[in-house]
């Protein structure tokens, strides 16, 4: 006889394991459930122990009874499960028999279900660990704001470099908290676009002139080339998120070469089926530790204070941008210095084209 301090242990055991459960007799009664089966079913534990697994269950194909009956050892019969709300999810019943009679009975969701459930859990976890991180990227620009206000207000400093420093930040502050609303955007499918036919040359050309012109670009040699069909193609696209696609690529190849050349090419595909925007630097490189994550959520390699300092939602967000004007970003180290990369744009975009 197992002590009541085992079944006890067993009973914790199935309330934290992260399936389904339902427990019952031979006659049907139910004798326990977890938290989880409580949860998908609508019905409280309590409830629950006072209902009859034939009640709760129904066979896909047939009386569950019989089929119950006609079996020996151990059968696993698909079955849908009821909610207290009437409606039904798929399920599984096994039950042991011995000789003539059942001796137990355990519901648990169907295999396709469980996987479901557990992509949720691990989504709700991303989220999570996402959560935290944002709030800690969104606690450090305050600090510094909160810290150079109160030295200026005790007159420890002068406003002036005050005021410098705090608007640094609270341009970082603002950046970062755009980016996070993106990338929720991105993460539920809300972010929109408006596409237009535009000219990308002009758009190239205008984020190198505003990266010139910023602290990123200040030991930059910027070279812009491109043949003129390049120059004058056209591609369906959303204006204001490609200029944030190429602010945050040029302005990475700026911010990760310090002091050196990036150049910046267009070439169309032989077949003109893609626009190619090539961004050459001959910084360090992207480092071999980083590589495979490039694209991942707050991946970045502070390289100083200020603008210099990003949050690594960057390339994540282009991807997802690029992505969704059927196009693609990939990238490579040169053999010599520094990286390249390439963002690759369809004329039109592929729900256009179909
Ligand atoms: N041209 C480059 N040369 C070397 N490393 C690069 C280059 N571009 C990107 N990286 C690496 O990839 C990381 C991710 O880039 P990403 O643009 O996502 O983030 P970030 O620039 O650090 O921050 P954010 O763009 O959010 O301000 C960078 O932190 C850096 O380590
Ligand atoms: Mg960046």
């Amino acid at each position: 006889m197992p002590s009541t301090r085992m079944v006890q242990g067993m009973d914790g055991l199935i309330d934290s394991i992260p399936l389904l459960v339902c427990v019952a007799g031979p006659d049907g009664s139910i004798a326990s459930a977890n938290g989880y089966f409580a949860q998908a079913t609508g019905f409280t534990k309590g409830e629950l122990a006072g209902m009859s697994v034939f009640d709760l269950v129904s066979e896909r194909k047939g009386a569950l009874k019989e089929t119950l009956a006609a079996c020996d050892s151990v059968k696993e019969v698909d079955v849908l499960v009821k909610r207290k709300d009437g409606t039904e999810f798929p399920g599984i019943l096994a039950a042991s028999r011995q000789g003539d009679s059942t001796i137990g009975m355990a519901i648990t969701e169907s295999s396709r279900l469980r996987q479901e459930n557990e992509e949720l859990r691990r989504k709700e976890s991303l989220k999570d660990e996402f959560i935290a991180i944002a709030s800690h990227e969104l606690r450090t620009p305050i600090q510094p704001i909160l810290g150079l206000a109160l030295l200026a207000k005790k007159g420890a400093i002068s406003s002036d470099e005050a005021w410098d420093s705090v608007l640094k930040e609270a341009r970082r502050l603002t950046q970062l908290a755009n980016d996070i609303l993106d990338v929720s955007r991105i993460e539920n499918g809300t972010l929109r676009y408006n596409f237009a036919k535009a000219n990308v040359a002009e758009i190239v050309d205008y984020v190198v002139r505003n990266i010139k012109m910023g602290e990123l670009g200040r030991e930059i040699d910027f070279s812009v080339s491109m043949d003129d069909a390049a120059r004058a193609a056209q591609c369906d696209l959303d204006r204001q998120r490609i200029t944030q696609v190429l602010t945050n690529v040029i302005g990475n190849a700026a911010k990760f070469t310090g002091k050196g050349r990036v150049a910046i090419g267009a070439r169309i595909d032989a077949k003109n089926s893609w626009y190619d925007i090539v961004v050459s630097d001959d910084g360090g490189g992207i480092p071999a530790a980083v590589l495979p994550h490039m694209f991942k959520k707050f991946i970045t390699r502070s390289v100083g204070e200020g603008e210099k300092h990003g949050s690594g939602l960057g390339l994540f967000i282009s991807r997802a941008i690029v992505a969704s004007h059927g196009g693609t970003i990939y990238l490579y180290n040169n053999e010599d210095r520094g990286a390249t990369f390439v963002i690759r744009l369809p004329f039109e975009r592929p729900n256009a084209l179909a």
